[in-house]
């Protein structure tokens, strides 16, 4: 299946409005920036094309896009799934998408995280799940993952190190697992060699102590 059907002329110009309202919505954003919306398009679009399951182009294009719009709000950050529910659906009202449509795309806001403690379900729900989960993988995935983290480098490295292996254990097509492992395997140099960088910094310190200058003259 490559999709259920393509999308129309109407759609696409829809498709076009929200890029505008999500990319100056988006515009302060730093992890969650409008790029990693639109790279959560272009992997949903991959998935979608891959999978024998049915999807909506249209659900799956329009979901991809406000997926994130709860995370344009830093006080319901942590909720921003179901906080961008709601935002969406406003939206999607005032652009006079019809309720039923409104909901289907909604549903996909909502559960694209799983801080929202309520897993995917439709096809299209779980292709942007898989899709969000994608773009934490991989080179660009591993420096997102230290945007405004505080606490040491090792400590943020092997927090992303597992979150990864539970992200991955939760995607949901074959296609996502092979873009997944693609990924992995591109990081393993850099991961390798970022763990050995790290240790090597704190050997050398531990050397640094040791050295007869910081010895006591008794
Ligand atoms: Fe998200
Ligand atoms: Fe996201």
């Amino acid at each position: 299946m490559v999709f259920s059907r393509k999308l129309t002329k109407k759609e696409m110009d829809v498709l076009l409005k929200l890029q505008d309202f999500i990319r100056e919505a988006h515009a302060e954003s730093s992890s969650h920036d409008f790029v990693h919306v639109l790279s959560v398009l272009r992997y949903s679009i991959q998935i979608g094309k891959d999978i024998e399951e049915s999807a909506d182009p249209f659900i799956v294009c329009a979901g991809a896009l406000l997926h994130d719009i709860g995370k344009t709000n830093t006080v319901f950050s942590h909720i921003h799934g179901l906080f961008g529910g709601s935002l969406a659906e406003e939206f999607l009202d005032g652009i006079k998408i019809s309720p039923k449509l409104t909901e289907k795309i909604c549903r996909v806001v909502v559960r694209h995280t799983p801080t929202s403690m309520i897993p995917p379900e439709t096809a299209e729900e779980k292709i942007v799940f898989d899709a969000d989960t994608m773009d934490r993988l991989g080179l660009m995935g591993l420096l997102r993952g230290f945007i405004g983290k505080e606490g040491s480098m090792g400590n943020i490295l092997n927090k992303y190190m597992d979150r990864r292996l539970e992200d991955y254990s939760k995607l949901h097509f074959e296609v996502s697992k092979r873009i997944g492992d693609a990924k992995n395997q591109e990081m393993e140099f850099f991961i390798e060699l970022f763990a050995d960088r790290l240790s090597t910094r704190m050997k050398s310190i531990e050397d640094i102590f040791k050295t007869e200058s910081f010895q006591h003259n008794s």
